[in-house]
């Protein structure tokens, strides 16, 4: 395999070393943003030279970012090369038009990368759907996240130098913002619901709530009632749709996600026969991620050519669908908060069952007025 590697960042990087050990996969030309003296004759600034190259048969892209990664893949799929990308951002949003582009060109398009970084997720998730029913999915999804919820457990931290942390070990996003506010993970979570429900959903109708906000009061209040607080992703089957969302969580202390320490990732699905069944390990970080993307190319050279899915239809999102109590902290009670306040902890309110849509849509008016104000869900 003659690989055209479309980046050269964190995973780029990775890609390049697990490929220079091998006799199979051969790195042939790198496109790069500035000069890489280290990689000689193989890099090139113009997407040209991989593109109308014949001798290159598969296109990585690593590149990260909606655009120009859009543009480059359907080139690359339109001249008949396999794709294989760890890009989460342009694989929600443009899937089926990949998907189409590459069967009518014949050719591979995986992504495993793109959700749980060197997790083997979305390919279990297509054998899971060969012999069973995906009923419910979802987890930790964010290695950044959880490293900060970790690290804000284990001592008194402050939240923007645990940040500058996750971000020097190379877990953060370019714009960490998407790491601790929720979009990074509602675009996997539309990526593996969109797998496991054969969905097409509208990604940025998801709701969600991240953890901007969280204090190390609200920390110590949980620890002292015997939870601890995650940020999750959820989307189950409910009726005709899905009800899909993304918060912090309080989970009882001895529960699996409780234990998920320092940039690990642990994500679940429920089948109807199968149960429940966990996936753990590195969602982030060079050699984790460039691992998947190397297996996808291994997938492809030994003739695998499905797409996770090729049935998406798009689906309604729910989000009254689930409901439960919540912590919340504000410094402004109204009275919707007061006549759902079924208890007080330290610094908040414990409500009682509210459904996550109305929870959650009252959460972001509620940062307009106090932007200090967190919840969590608690499960
Ligand atoms: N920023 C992401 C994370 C990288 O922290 O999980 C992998 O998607």
């Amino acid at each position: 395999m003659n690989i055209g590697l479309l980046g050269f960042g964190v995973v780029g990087r990775g890609v390049y070393d697990f490929a220079l050990n091998r006799e199979d996969v051969t790195v042939s030309r790198v496109l790069v943003r500035s000069p890489k003296p280290e990689l000689g004759a193989l890099a090139t600034e113009q997407v040209q030279d991989i593109l109308a190259d014949p001798t290159i048969d598969t296109v990585v892209e690593v590149m990260g970012g909606l655009h120009p990664a859009y543009e480059y893949i359907c080139a690359a799929l339109k001249a008949g090369k396999h794709v294989v990308t760890a890009n989460k951002a342009v694989i929600s949003a443009y899937y089926p038009e990949f998907i189409a582009l590459a069967k009518e060109q014949g050719v591979a398009l995986r992504c495993t990368a793109a959700v749980g970084g060197g997790i083997p997720w979305l390919v279990n998730l297509e054998r899971c759907k060969r012999l069973d029913q995906v009923m419910e999915l979802g987890g930790i999804m964010n290695g950044t996240s959880n490293f900060i919820m970790d690290a804000m457990h284990a001592a008194p931290v402050s939240f923007p130098a645990i940040l500058k942390q996750a971000q020097e070990l190379g877990y953060a996003e370019a714009d960490p913002s998407a790491d601790i506010d929720g979009d990074d993970i509602r675009r996997k979570l539309t990526i593996s619901a969109n797998v496991a429900f054969d969905a097409l959903l509208a990604e940025e109708e998801i709701p969600m709530f991240g953890i901007r906000t969280v204090t190390d009061g609200d920390i110590a209040a949980f620890q002292s009632h015997g939870f601890v607080c995650k940020l999750i992703a959820t989307a189950q089957r409910c009726g005709e749709g899905v009800c899909a969302f993304i918060e912090p969580t309080l989970v009882d202390s001895h529960e699996l996600e409780a234990a998920v320490p320092a940039n690990f990732n642990l994500i679940s699905y429920s089948g109807q026969w199968t149960g429940r069944q966990s996936y753990f390990g590195q969602g982030a970080g060079r050699y984790p991620t460039a691992y998947n993307v190397v297996q996808d190319c291994l997938d492809i050279l030994d003739g695998q050519r499905n797409f996770y899915t090729e049935a998406m239809a798009p689906t309604a999102l729910d989000g009254d669908a689930v409901a439960h109590p919540y912590y919340v902290r504000t410094s402004c009670p109204d009275a919707w908060l007061e006549s759902i306040t079924a208890d007080r902890w330290e610094c908040g309110v414990i409500t009682s069952a509210v459904s996550v849509g109305q929870m959650l849509t009252w959460a972001h008016q509620q940062v307009q007025k106090d932007p200090t104000c967190f919840i969590a869900g608690i499960r």
